[in-house]
């Protein structure tokens, strides 16, 4: 095929998704589900701005563990407020400093006036003067401002106590100044904040927000809302979300982490657009979820040590998962399964105890994952999936593995 053949090819391919953009890591939702009381939290720790401004200077930490939504609701608090108090003829500024990249407490009091606009001299400043000058420019143009210091552990961290005390201490040498600056922190846990002097650290603590690690019903809702902003409708069936929402939810063994779930399910939507399906399945999931999973080549490290009936078993749950929509499927079909391909190897299967024993190996060496049915099934039964993908590459090592055993040559 000559080139513009395949680049015709390629366009003409139908597209699944409405707005990919809003998958990325930066985009800023309408509406982050699941985080309203921090949004409520931290509109009554900044109620002074539009009620008294100038009061007093808030201080406010949020923490919870990666991907949580911190950043995200920071940003969004910080829009919607500051749009709001304009309208109530406040003039307030929100500056978003990100820690990582700003280390020192001179890039971060430079990034500070940067977004603040706020006119430097050409010659360097020193911090002290630097400071200074946004506060009298905050002073002269009568203008308040929330800023925050985002992954504020590195801060902490590098720059130290005493920058840490520079920034929270900002007014206790000027008590009679109007109180513009009001900071919110962030950062993954408290405990690296135990670096910090004890005065700097409890002034810290003193308004915590917590954002705990997302359980697997929340972050279906969050995927819910994300998918139908990026995806056509029908697009991605609600099985396909629940998956990713299970395999990260803190309540099933994930990490509760926002951001590893909806990368997840971009990646799924790149794997299907690829193929030209019109459909985002549960096996685009696997696959995706083997590029972005650093312990894959772990699982075939672990696969290469499986005795013999442990590899017809996977086997048997990798046949059935392939001929199946849903994520999961029933332990009493996969024995089934297994009995067949035994007889099909002449191999004596085992007993039903002895098979139950395997799938536990499995679920230990982190090869396949179980669950108890719930609504949905009759009965209580024992279901099983597999996250790693494609399964026919999968099943190609497996089956491998099984002749190399059988050959006595493993
Ligand atoms: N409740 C939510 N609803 C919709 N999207 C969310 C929600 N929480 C998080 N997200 C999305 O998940 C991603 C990660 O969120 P965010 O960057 O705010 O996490 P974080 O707590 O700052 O993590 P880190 O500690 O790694 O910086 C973002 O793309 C964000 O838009
Ligand atoms: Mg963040």
């Amino acid at each position: 095929m000559v080139s513009w053949e395949i680049i015709r090819e390629e366009l003409s391919k139908p597209t699944i998704f409405k707005g990919k953009e809003s998958l990325a890591p930066e985009f800023l939702p309408d509406k982050l589900p699941h985080r309203e009381n921090q949004l409520r939290d931290l509109v009554a720790s900044f109620k002074h701005l539009v009620t008294s401004p100038g009061s007093f200077s808030q201080k406010v930490l949020l923490v919870g563990s990666v991907g949580t939504g911190k950043t995200a609701t920071a940003r969004i608090f910080g829009r919607d407020f500051v749009r709001i108090a304009r309208q109530r003829h406040i003039n307030l500024r929100y500056v978003h400093v990100n820690c990582h990249r700003n280390r020192m407490l001179y890039n971060v009091v430079l990034e500070m006036a940067r977004q603040l606009e706020v006119p430097l001299p050409q010659r360097g400043l020193s911090v002290q003067e630097m400071y200074t000058a946004i506060l009298s420019y905050l002073d002269e143009t009568n203008v308040y401002a929330i800023v925050t210091l985002d992954e504020f552990d590195y801060f902490a961290s590098i720059a130290g106590s005493d920058a840490v005390y520079f920034l929270v201490r900002t007014y206790d040498e000027y008590p009679d100044m109007i109180k513009r600056l009001n900071f919110i922190f962030i950062t993954r846990s408290t405990a690296s904040l135990s670096l910090l002097d004890s005065a700097t650290e409890s002034y810290l603590l003193k308004h915590i927000i917590k954002f705990d690690p997302y359980t697997s019903k929340e972050l279906y809702d969050i995927l819910k809302y994300r998918a139908s902003q990026a995806f056509y409708e029908g697009v991605v069936e609600d099985d396909v979300l629940k998956y990713i929402a299970e395999i990260e939810g803190v309540d099933k063994g994930g990490r509760g982490n926002a951001r590893f779930a909806l990368e997840l399910l971009m990646l799924a939507g790149e794997a299907a657009e690829k193929e030209g399906s019109l459909k985002v399945t549960v096996e685009h999931v696997r696959k995706a979820f083997s590029v972005i999973s650093p312990d894959v080549a772990m699982v075939s490290e672990a696969i290469y040590y499986l005795p013999l009936h442990e590899l017809i078993l996977l086997w048997a749950i990798i046949r059935l998962l392939k001929n199946n929509p849903q994520p999961y499927v029933r332990m009493g079909d996969v024995e089934k399964e297994y009995i067949m391909l035994c007889e099909m190897l002449n191999e004596e299967p085992r007993r039903h105890t002895q098979v139950y024993e395997y799938v536990m190996n499995l679920k230990r060496a982190s090869i396949i994952d179980t669950r108890i049915s719930g609504k949905g099934y009759r009965g209580r039964t024992t279901l099983l999936s597999i996250r790693y993908g494609p399964l026919d590459a999968l099943e190609r090592l497996v089956v491998d593995l099984i002749n190399k055993r059988k050959m006595g040559t493993l």
